[in-house]
């Protein structure tokens, strides 16, 4: 089998489901605005706004945004590497699920997703266990998403996130688990200039 044929599925009906407790755990303590990146059919961004949280999904597949919208949430298709509204001003981002994933290259995405951010600004980052090691491959998304083939990804564990957030220009705010999976949260230093190295004009 080639290593086409084995690409993992990433499957958006699974997460269509509505939040777990966890999961809510998590949003109650993130501060607004937040934008969630590949958001999908936009259960965080629901969450978040049923918290009175300002909060805006963004997502590369129309087919996602379109079910995020008939639910009446604020999302829009956009990629990250897009212009994004509020540039600049998000207390919180989201890349959950294994969105550190997006692309193919966690060191560009988090350098986008430094830009994006306030200065002092977090990005809750969901990564792969302990004891996981970095892999970059494909993954093919469903139908549903509009997104049909195979697409750059990436899995990043706990123990190898540190040096690719500070290649980025953030900071280790703490690690937390839940449900079996690990989160860790980044912070953009107040005060500090980018890095040289940017990734965001290339799409
Ligand atoms: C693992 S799913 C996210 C699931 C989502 N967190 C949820 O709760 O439904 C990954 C999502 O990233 C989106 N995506 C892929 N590339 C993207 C990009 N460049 N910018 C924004 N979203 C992207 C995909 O369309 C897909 O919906």
């Amino acid at each position: 089998m080639s290593a086409l044929e084995q690409a993992p599925f990433l499957d958006l009906t699974r997460w269509s489901r509505a939040l777990t407790a966890a999961e809510y755990a998590l949003v109650e303590r993130v501060d607004g605005p937040v934008l969630d990146i590949g958001c999908g059919p936009g259960r965080f961004v629901e969450a978040l706004l049923a918290r009175g949280v300002l909060a805006l999904g963004i997502d590369g597949a129309p087919a996602a945004i379109e079910r995020a919208r008939s639910r009446g949430l604020h999302v829009m298709t956009r990629s990250i590497y897009d212009r994004i509204p509020r540039e600049g001003d998000w207390a919180t981002a989201l890349l959950i699920d294994g969105n550190i994933g997006i692309g193919g290259d966690p060191e560009r995405l988090l350098a986008r997703t430094r830009a994006v951010l306030r200065p002092g600004g977090r990005v809750l980052v969901e990564v792969e266990p302990e004891g996981a090691a970095r892999r970059d491959g494909l993954v093919r998304l469903e139908i549903a998403t509009d997104m049909i083939g195979w697409f750059p990804w990436s899995w990043v564990g706990v123990d190898d996130i540190a040096p690719v957030g500070r290649a980025a220009g953030l900071v280790v705010d703490g690690v937390e688990t839940c449900d079996g999976r690990w989160f860790i949260w980044l912070r953009r230093p107040a005060g500090a200039t980018a890095p040289t190295r940017t990734h965001a004009s290339r799409r």
